[in-house]
């Protein structure tokens, strides 16, 4: 038995339950052992009766978990900074392994909880905090390693995109769009973060610091959102043959300096990425071995997101019983430096 602890049950925690109900025997097949929640961290207690989980396994108290044994894995879903990093740096320095979805927090505080799992030797997995149900941390961690990457452009917000597609194809409002991704739990607790590019910069940074071997963090990030983008913006795009999409790029330029940026952006309707609709996301790079890739999918919303937090959880089971080293754990970060472009 492998015992896991969740903290949040909003809506990609739920999705975590409700795919561990769903789908147990082939997990469990999967990893030869049993995954077993042992603990909800939930302050809203009636979420967790909705999804039947015993009142015994429902605590308001941290301390619970990080002093429960059978805890291997800690999965941090409650999002933002304060208190997710405390519990997260306490679950590592107790020896648990940690998967989070919390791209806040790995674009602000990821090279000290980085620093903390390598210190325990223990993983700490974060696939669903970049482009939801995509895989693409893991591929660029592990199957990409061997490249130079020249570039990467993503779709990387799902409300945002699900926003410009609605505005663009149906010729909604855009406040009405945006209540409607909220409603489907693709939006952040506060959405601003989605519709001012934050979220989608938070990403870039992650993707960049792991395509560039460097650390980028949100702070180096040039962020424009979609606020200004208006129905007539989008007509007259139209008319020219382009889509408007809020993209976030990286490249290393010619003078090796990291150039990291999120706006929205004109795209010719012959591009792979134009035709990137609705809540999916979208990651096209550039490796000097590989050539382009593309991945793309959902990039948003409940199940999609526990895909990707449940391959983590799977991942660190298979590693806890063959005794394997961290996958993601850690990072080796050159200081390259990073283009200003904020001006
Ligand atoms: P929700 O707001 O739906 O869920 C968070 C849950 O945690 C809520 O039930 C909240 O309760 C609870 N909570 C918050 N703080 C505490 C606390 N201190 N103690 C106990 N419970 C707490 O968020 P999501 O599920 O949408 O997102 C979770 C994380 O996943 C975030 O980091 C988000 O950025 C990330 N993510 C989300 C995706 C999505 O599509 N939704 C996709 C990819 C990543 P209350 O409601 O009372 O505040
Ligand atoms: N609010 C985010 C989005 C959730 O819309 O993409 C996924 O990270």
């Amino acid at each position: 038995m492998i015992g896991v602890a969740l903290l949040g049950c909003g809506t990609v925690g739920s999705g975590v339950i409700k795919l561990l109900q769903k789908n147990s025997e082939i997990i469990d097949k999967r990893i030869g052992e049993s995954i077993v929640i042992k603990k909800v961290l939930e302050r809203d207690t009636e979420k967790c009766q909705l999804l039947e989980i015993k009142d015994e396994l429902i605590t308001q108290d941290i301390q619970e978990i990080l002093d429960d044994q059978d805890i291997a894995i800690v999965v941090e879903l409650i999002g933002g900074i304060e208190p997710a990093f405390s519990y997260i740096m306490a679950a590592l320095a107790r020896g648990k392994h940690v998967v989070t979805a919390n791209k806040d927090l790995i674009a602000i505080k990821g090279k000290d909880i980085f620093d903390r799992a390598k210190e325990k030797g223990v993983d700490f997995y974060f696939e669903a905090s970049v482009a939801g149900g995509i895989p693409i941390v893991y591929p660029m961690k592990q199957s990409l390693a061997a490249n130079q990457i020249q570039e990467v452009i993503g779709i990387l917000n799902g409300t945002t995109n699900y926003i410009l597609s609605k505005m663009s194809q149906e010729g909604r409002d855009f406040n009405e769009v945006l209540a409607e991704a909220q409603q489907l739990g693709y939006a952040e607790s506060d959405p601003s973060a989605d519709v001012d590019g934050l979220d989608a910069a938070r990403k870039i940074a992650i993707l960049s610091s792991i395509a560039f071997n460097s650390r980028v963090t949100l702070d180096d990030v040039y962020v424009e959102g979609i606020r200004s983008i208006t129905a007539a913006d989008i007509q007259y795009a139209k008319e020219l043959g382009y889509v408007i999409k809020l993209l976030a790029i990286a490249k290393e330029n010619s003078q090796q300096k990291i150039e990291v940026r999120v706006h929205p952006a004109f795209l010719p309707k012959t591009h792979p990425m134009a035709g990137v609709n609705d809540v999916f996301n979208a990651v096209f790079l550039h490796g000097d071995a590989v050539g382009e890739i593309m991945h793309y999918g959902r990039g948003a919303g409940q199940m999609p997101t526990a895909s990707a937090v449940f391959g983590d959880i799977i991942e660190i089971a298979r590693n806890i019983l063959h005794h394997s080293n961290a996958r993601i754990g850690c990072s080796c970060y050159e200081n390259k430096a990073i283009m200003d472009i904020k001006e």
